[in-house]
């Protein structure tokens, strides 16, 4: 490893070895023959990983995770995870510079930089269940570190973690005598999934919060080869990791708050796309993120805010554990309103009827369905006996019935007879949109896919029983235009017209 002397930052030209967290002296770190290894080869890992071995073709990067499966379908043609670009990513460096195993020691033993991207799922169990993260995974890939490192090692916080888990990590990872020395670092990942590629490529920061800066330095380095140093923020430890929580927080707290005003909508005539353009327009509120919908999902927002209200319980505020623990039971009621009017629509039951469901994923763009709001208004749908059939681009059969079954199990892991019959029977997958709505009563949009837009909508309309109901869970598509085909819309935050529908 050779020293950092190119390096800016303040930095010296030709500096000295430094004194890391552990007291130990080790010698300062560039680019120039690093090595990089991450833990975890999900939606995280996987494409940040992929994204840095792209930009330096130099650096070695080994992905390691437990699971062959994942890391088989990594290294073939059929990537699990689906982002756009993303195989043109992967294709140029794999086999180069970028290598998925499961050896996770050997690649420990071999990194000077090791990332933990292991997923951190509410806590289902004991102290903290339904709120706190689920830290056994980090603690186990830290202690996996300490066992098998050699060396100075920089450890990176990639996963988003409670404040000062950092502070757990070293002390885990200074536990085992073998002359390993670490320095951790905090570098939250902000991309979001279906623009995974672009928001890796250019992001609009970059984020790392550590205690030494030769350390920062090292990261920072690698980074800079495509991210102008402007956009590289750094920070202390604890500042990094509450940055992450709270940036989810501010995102899910702007869905929250333009979905409670889509309710106020469709109760007062005022049009929830007129009303976010118009509060859009302001450049102190902006346009982003105020997109009315059938509420927020994904494997971030909810899990972070609810460690957010432990994390504030924990401290004894509990005034602001109330406040952001709002923004969730808002996402709750977003959902199940929207259920709740499919039912109250159609004459009050749903039972036998078919409803074609367009879209499972919890965005476009992503086969990914953790917390979807599709679970919930399918398990909900289903519990009124409804006969559901499902159609999504991206989301295999097998993922869809999975994630019902998961939905309908309560926190002690039962699941009911009746439950589990709903999810066999009442449940099928269509092919496309026009196989969901063939002889279906009802037709909800749950995800925003762009192909439904450009749908032969008349054809859709003559498969279907009249009324021809469709729920939009998205404000996809024109409400007029689909009234004037002789659908029945409903749409977020906009109230419905019986006028507009011609008779049929
Ligand atoms: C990431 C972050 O790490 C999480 O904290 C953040 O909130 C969301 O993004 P993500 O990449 O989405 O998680 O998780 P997932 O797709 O589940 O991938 C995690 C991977 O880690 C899995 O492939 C799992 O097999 C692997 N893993 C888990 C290990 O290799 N070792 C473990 O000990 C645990
Ligand atoms: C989020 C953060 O954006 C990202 O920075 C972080 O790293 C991970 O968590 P992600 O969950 O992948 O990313 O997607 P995001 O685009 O934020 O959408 C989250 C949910 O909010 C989706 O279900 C989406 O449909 C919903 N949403 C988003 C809305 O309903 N309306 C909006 O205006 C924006």
């Amino acid at each position: 490893m050779t020293r950092l002397g190119s390096l800016g930052n303040g930095l010296a030209k030709d500096p000295p070895d430094c004194v890391n967290d552990s007291g130990n002296i080790f010698p300062l770190l560039s680019t120039e023959n690093m090595k990089i290894c991450c833990i975890g080869a999900g939606y995280v890992g996987g494409p940040t990983m992929a994204m840095i071995a792209k930009q330096c073709p130099d650096i070695p990067v080994h992905v390691v995770d437990l699971n062959q499966e994942r890391i088989d379908a990594w290294n073939s043609d059929h990537l699990p995870v689906y982002e756009p670009g993303l195989d043109e990513v992967v294709k140029e460096a794999r086999g180069r510079n970028l290598t998925f195993s499961t050896r996770v020691d050997e690649a420990i033993k071999e990194a000077d930089m090791i990332f933990i991207s292991v997923n951190t799922p509410t806590k289902t169990f004991g102290i903290g269940a339904g709120r706190a993260a689920n830290l056994e995974f980090i603690e186990k890939c830290a202690r996996q570190i300490a066992r098998s490192a050699k060396g100075h090692k920089i450890v990176v916080e990639k996963s988003t973690l409670p404040v000062r888990t950092a502070e757990a990590v070293k002390r885990i990872l200074s536990s085992e005598c073998n002359g390993a020395t670490f320095d951790v670092l905090s570098n939250p990942e902000f991309l979001a999934e279906g623009t995974a590629v672009d928001d890796l490529l250019n992001p609009d920061r970059v984020l790392i919060g550590g205690e030494s800066a030769e350390a920062i330095e090292a990261l920072s380095s690698v980074y800079a080869r495509w991210i102008s140093r402007e956009q590289i923020l750094t920070t202390n430890l604890w500042s990094s990791e509450l940055s992450k929580l709270t940036a989810n927080a501010f995102l899910a707290q702007r869905v929250s708050s333009i979905n409670a005003m889509s309710a106020l909508c469709e109760a007062t005539g005022a049009d929830i796309d007129e009303v976010a353009r118009a509060i859009g327009s302001d450049s102190r509120i902006g346009p982003k993120f105020l997109k009315a919908s059938v509420g927020f999902g994904g494997s971030c927002f909810q899990k972070d805010i609810l460690n957010l209200v432990y994390l504030c319980e924990h401290f004894g505020l509990r005034q602001v554990a109330n406040y952001w623990e709002q923004v969730v039971i808002m996402n709750d009621y977003q959902k199940r309103r929207f259920s709740e009017d499919i039912v109250k629509t159609m004459f009050n039951t749903v039972s036998d009827k078919k409803i074609g469901i367009w879209g499972f994923a919890f965005k476009k763009d992503t086969n990914d369905t953790r917390e979807s709001p599709a679970i919930y208004i399918c398990r909900d749908l289903l519990r009124e006996r409804a006969r559901l059939s499902i159609h999504d681009p991206r989301v295999p059969a097998q993922q869809i019935r999975q994630e019902l079954l998961l939905a309908c199990t309560d926190m002690s892991g039962h699941l009911t007879e009746n439950d589990r019959w709903l999810v066999e029977n009442n449940v099928t997958i269509a092919n496309d949109c026009y196989e969901a709505a063939d002889d279906a009563h009802a037709i909800a949009i749950l995800t925003e896919w762009d192909q439904f837009k450009t749908l032969d909508f008349e054809k859709v309309h003559a498969a279907m029983h009249r009324p021809s109901f469709l729920f939009d869970g998205r404000n996809l598509l024109d409400q007029a235009t689909m009234n004037g085909i002789g659908f029945e819309m409903h749409a977020i935050g906009k109230a419905f017209h019986p006028a507009s529908v011609p008779a049929s």
